[in-house]
């Protein structure tokens, strides 16, 4: 295991232990410039953008990871493995497939169901059940709450297809799944596969269930509040 990857231009001492996940790189360069003192940027391949910096004086890196768990599969599995991160959090955006969860809202991944075939690699006999890091979970939770904002844990839907061909979705919603996203169950089966902290926050960008949406300048800019909580307990 050796550093820089193919994907990852960073040496290892280069990214803290602590690390935020947004699927954006653009969000990952808003968070180290608006939350992060005492920034470098470590990455630059494939635009996919790093940044290591302090947050109240806590060092704390900050990846774009791209979107689909074949993408956040690599960025997440490289920085566990050849960077030694050990608390990760993904900083998404997630569909409701819940009525009483609007745009805004901001979800806590408990566990996160897929369709993906990512934990064939582990060769399991039965259904592997990807879940959060309880130690970030409940400090999320807590630290949530104490400022107030509204927050839902549960189940999330991590699809492998953003455009499809059927209608996945009512299943899923029927059987209380919060919110469909495309990253969370990969980064919780490497974190586990390896032993460490992962959790994955998503904000309601859109909804599956009365089709509102958000725009992409308001994604990157917006849902400060998620990235505060990450920030915090990381
Ligand atoms: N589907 C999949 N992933 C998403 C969505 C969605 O509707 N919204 C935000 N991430």
């Amino acid at each position: 295991m050796s550093t820089p990857t193919p994907h990852n231009a960073a040496v290892k001492g280069d990214i803290a232990e602590s690390i935020l996940l947004p699927g954006d790189p653009l969000r990952a360069k808003f968070i180290a410039e608006n939350y992060l003192e005492n920034v470098k940027c470590y990455n630059t391949v494939r635009n996919m953008n790093g940044y290591t910096g302090t947050y109240k004086g806590k060092p704390v890196s900050v990846q774009g990871t791209g979107m689909g768990v074949s993408s956040i599969g690599i960025y997440s599995y490289e920085l566990i493995h050849f960077y030694g991160c050990k608390k990760l959090i993904r900083v998404g955006t997630a569909g409701s497939y819940q009525e009483h969860l609007k745009i805004g809202d901001i979800v806590f991944a408990m566990g996160a169901c897929t369709d993906t075939n990512y934990a064939s690699q582990y060769e399991f006999k039965g259904t592997y059940a990807p879940i959060a890091s309880w130690n970030l979970l409940y400090k999320a939770v807590e630290f949530a709450n104490s400022k107030g904002f509204k927050n839902t844990v549960g189940n999330v839907f991590t699809s492998e297809i953003f455009y499809n061909g059927s209608n996945p979705h009512k299943k899923w919603m029927e059987m209380n799944v919060l919110a469909v996203e495309m990253e969370a169950a990969a980064l919780y089966m490497n974190a586990a596969a390896a032993k460490v902290d992962a959790l994955a926050i998503v904000t309601i960008s859109d909804s599956l269930v009365t089709q509102e949406e958000t725009t992409s300048d308001v994604r990157e800019k917006s849902f400060t509040n998620m990235m505060e909580i990450a920030l915090e307990v990381v």
